[in-house]
């Protein structure tokens, strides 16, 4: 056994769904019972296709619970008492199936219902074939579970069962292991005390009453780091412009539209410890909006908008005196030379840290899911890898912390 690995009284919730890989969940549990887990599984109808009942009660030592209206289970620990008494949910192997039922908050049998109810931690193994990986529905399924904060192992890549090669393959057992280990490690509250506000989204520039200018920002990696900060401790602010995904958990949000009502809005939420600028917020408002809806008259061409500079949020918030910050972050969205606008910004700005992103056509990181960035301050350049939003956004504020405990 590896040096440090032990799970000695954490209590595992395994759910074996219906996948070839659930013979290797067998050998899972013994593993996880040899490092002193207590382990409980819950074993799908397709899941029973691949191991039996008998086999996985036998290595579990506790009795396997399989369906959701069986009244002797239900007496003996009902689905939300299992949901939750567990320390970590573990699902493996994470079916197409059963990821689309989690994404979409389906709740009709005893796997689901309690993938629903739970308050704790979720570690997805998938394991499908490579097509059904790539389909577009699993694509954007997985994406939908990292958002809502669920951890992933795998696939890796390799030989399938049935011929084809790509990922799709179920970690090995180890590789879960280790991952339920790092999963059940408390989420250190390294801002705990801290005052953070973080902008994010586009902001939205009416021209008339129906009308705006606007750009392509999701909000994912502002939302994110508001929910990292969050769960490093601080006390969050989240001033976010007109954005289609969910609020963070344990955030107080305040919705804008302009960039004027983002400024007032972060002036109003100050002081903060740290402040992350993390908004796309539109350069340039309407010099004067007009009340009624513009109509198309014929023969008077299309109408002439006169563009202001808005308030830069970064810059105010930047500017040296009582009430700065003491860590002012913002971030570059660029479609080339990165490092030089970001040091430019740096400076023009007055913050004291640029994360940088390429969002060039191609790199998928305007609202998708993943993100390159590039650290930059006066005296430092860092380049990270491809990362998933949630990541970076994890990443970041262990590195925020650092920087104020300097
Ligand atoms: O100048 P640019 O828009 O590229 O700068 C990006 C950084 O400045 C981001 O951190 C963004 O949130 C912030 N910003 C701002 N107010 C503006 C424009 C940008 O806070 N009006």
């Amino acid at each position: 056994m590896e040096q440090g690995l032990t799970l000695e009284g954490k209590r595992i919730l395994l759910i074996i769904g219906g996948g070839i890989a659930a013979y290797k969940s067998l050998d899972l549990i013994r593993r996880l019972r040899e490092r002193g887990a207590i382990v409980r599984a819950v074993l799908t109808a397709a899941g029973k296709q691949f191991v039996t009942p008998l086999s996985v009660a036998s290595l579990t030592g506790n009795p396997v619970h399989e369906d959701l209206f069986c009244l002797t289970e239900e007496i003996e620990m009902g689905h939300i008492e299992l949901s939750r008494s567990a320390d970590l949910l573990v699902v493996a192997p994470a079916t197409a199936d059963l990821l689309a039922k989690a994404a979409a908050g389906i709740a009709n049998d005893l796997a689901s219902t309690i993938l629903l109810a739970t308050d704790k931690r979720v570690l997805m193994a998938p394991a499908m074939n490579v097509r059904m990986w790539h389909h577009p529905a699993t694509v954007r399924n997985v994406a939908q579970l990292r958002e809502d904060g669920l951890l992933f192992v795998g696939p890796s890549d390799g030989e399938m069962a049935c011929g084809e090669y790509g990922p799709g393959r179920m970690s090995e057992p180890m590789e879960i292991l280790t991952s339920i280990a790092a999963a059940l490690q408390p989420t250190s509250q390294v801002l705990a005390g801290r005052r953070v506000i973080v902008t994010s989204g586009p902001t939205h520039e009416p021209i008339d009453p129906v009308r705006y200018i606007a750009n392509r920002s999701s909000g994912r990696q502002g939302h994110a780091i508001a929910a990292a900060a969050a769960q490093a401790g601080a006390n969050v602010t989240l001033v976010t412009g007109p954005v289609s995904i969910p609020d963070p958990v344990g955030v107080s949000v305040v919705r804008v539209e302009t960039a004027k009502e983002m400024l007032a809005a972060v002036k109003a939420s100050l002081p903060a410890d740290i402040f992350i600028g993390a908004a796309a917020v539109a350069d340039w408002g309407i010099e004067d909006p007009v009340a009624g809806k513009i109509k198309k008259e014929r023969g008077s061409g299309p109408p002439v908008l006169a563009l202001v500079e808005n308030p830069d949020i970064l810059a105010e918030v930047s500017r040296p005196g009582e009430g700065r910050p003491s860590l002012v972050v913002g971030f570059a969205a660029e479609t080339g030379n990165l490092i030089g606008h970001a040091l430019s910004k740096l400076q023009r700005k007055g913050c004291d840290l640029i994360v940088a992103n390429d969002v060039g056509p191609g790199t998928g990181v305007m609202g998708g899911s993943k993100n390159t960035v590039h650290l930059i301050s006066s005296d430092q350049q860092e380049a990270w890898p491809l990362l998933d939003k949630g990541e970076v956004a994890r990443r970041l504020i262990q590195r925020f912390a650092g920087m104020l405990g300097k």
